[in-house]
């Protein structure tokens, strides 16, 4: 009946009229983001709903409980709701199941304004998603402002021209593109991110997919070029000379300024001929910080790296596994599973059909790899086809809402529980929040791209 699919979840007889009051404490001995809802009749003093939570970020979610309870129209900008709201009287017992349930967004393919970002922090909010990995950098865009080396953001911040569709057969729009955020507004989506028990943990991207900061900085690559404008596995990767590295110490040391995540991204993947020693030298600084560097799992390659370093395994979980065996932590994306790019149905009609075909039942029948250190799972948006906000609700929902319930429930999984309650609960509760999902019965007319070429594999 709820999203995500609580614990245990144990009905009373009959329901109450919910005055919209919590009485909330934290009390609960239980594992942090834990929580129990009691809702019964209100006592003379108090109100029916009653939330123990293990912290604040167990209370926070507890609220997204009982919001999911009180129907779509508690998900609302503003309230709109006549007439009583009805809640049944249950006791709702709950906690996440992976600490790391994540989201990369890429906004350096395509820049997703302010404001649209802090409306994915929302999104990912009510559904109990806690971390937002940010790619601010790549060949095609760079995002975060540098007070030491502005011509990064100037510069590397807009291109003259994107690839439309797939880089073998697409044409160029001929239509600028770009934006960055400056260091005041990261700060402020870390705090807003903060509010919603979400952290924000950042990435740039080295030694490969850096032709943006190349761009700015010709010195820093091992050839020249602009802002890239296609697509794809960029050869021009960065020098590992001693005045590069020094470069992205400054710069990294900027991003540490902003972001308090103990977590940072150092990217690593798909540096054809990218030098390891950047990396394992970047990952030292990061270390030596206080920081604990996060890599794709090409990282694994290029020699040892601080034990603390956290791996995304994306090509696989093979990776991954191998990460565990080296003492490494985990954070599960595996391309096949949680990419959300890729098409979701094996129709031509399917805008800009990239990748592997996967449904929101394939991401609902993903079971990350369990053990100890993998920390948990992400599903991963990057946006070379995902041009504008209403593209990145099309790719990302209702797949996301599947996959939260995978990182934070328990399996086994029914395939057909779950679609009854997308269709009778997540989908009215997106439609609620403006979110133009795709509907499961494929494309809507204007959500169609005819003509823009794709690459099914
Ligand atoms: C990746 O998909 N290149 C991490």
């Amino acid at each position: 009946m709820i999203l995500p699919r609580p614990v245990s979840f144990t009905r009373g007889d009959g329901e109450i009229e919910w005055d919209g009051t919590v009485d909330g404490r934290i009390s609960l001995d239980g594992p942090p983001g834990s929580y129990r809802v009691t809702i019964a009749a209100a006592p003379a003093d108090g109100s029916a709903v009653v939330v123990e939570a293990a912290d604040d970020a167990g209370f926070f979610y507890a609220r997204q409980t009982v919001n999911q309870l009180a129907g779509p129209d508690a998900f609302r900008a503003a309230p709109i709701h006549r007439g009583p709201i009805r809640l049944p009287v249950c006791v709702i017992e709950d906690a996440p199941r992976f600490a790391w349930r994540g989201v990369m967004i890429d906004v350096a393919r395509h820049f997703l304004p302010k404001h649209d970002l802090l409306r994915y922090l929302d999104l990912l909010a009510v559904h109990k998603l806690n971390v937002l990995h940010l790619h601010l950098t790549d060949d095609q865009g760079w995002r975060f402002e540098s007070k030491r080396y502005p011509k990064l953001h100037e510069v590397g911040g807009w291109r003259p021209s994107s690839r439309y569709g797939d880089r073998r057969s697409g044409g160029q729009t001929g239509r600028p593109h770009g934006g960055y955020y400056t260091q005041d507004d990261l700060r402020e989506v870390v705090a807003y991110a903060a509010r919603r028990h979400i952290t924000v943990v950042p990435e740039i991207d080295v030694p490969g997919h850096s032709q943006a900061a190349i761009a700015a900085y010709p010195e820093l690559g091992v050839s020249g070029g602009g802002v890239w404008t296609d697509w794809g596995v960029n050869p021009n990767v960065l020098k590992a000379d001693e005045s590069t590295v020094d470069f992205y110490r400054n710069v990294f040391d900027e991003l540490l300024d902003v972001f308090p995540s103990e977590v940072i991204g150092l990217g690593g993947d798909e540096a054809e001929g990218g030098d390891g020693r950047f990396v394992r030298r970047i990952a030292q600084h990061l270390a030596q910080r206080g920081r604990r560097p996060h890599g794709w799992d090409e990282v694994l390659d290029v020699g040892p790296l601080p034990t603390r370093t956290v791996i995304a395994s994306w090509r696989g979980e093979e990776a991954g596994l191998t990460a565990l065996e080296r003492g490494h932590d985990v954070v599960m994306c595996p391309e096949k599973h949680v990419y959300l790019d890729y098409r979701q149905a094996d129709d031509p009609s399917e805008p800009i059909p990239v990748g592997t075909v996967l449904t929101w039942e394939d991401v609902y029948s993903y079971e990350p790899a369990a053990a100890d250190r993998v920390l948990g799972a992400q599903a991963n948006l990057w946006t070379e086809h995902l041009d504008s906000p209403r593209r990145l609700d099309y790719a990302a929902f209702p797949r996301l809402s599947a996959f939260a319930e995978v990182v934070w429930s328990p399996a086994p999984r029914d395939i057909a529980e779950f679609r009854t309650r997308l269709t009778e609960h997540h989908l009215p509760r997106l439609d609620a929040l403006g979110v133009e999902y795709r509907p499961l019965s494929g494309p809507r007319p204007w959500q169609l791209l005819p003509g823009v070429p794709g690459f099914p594999r």
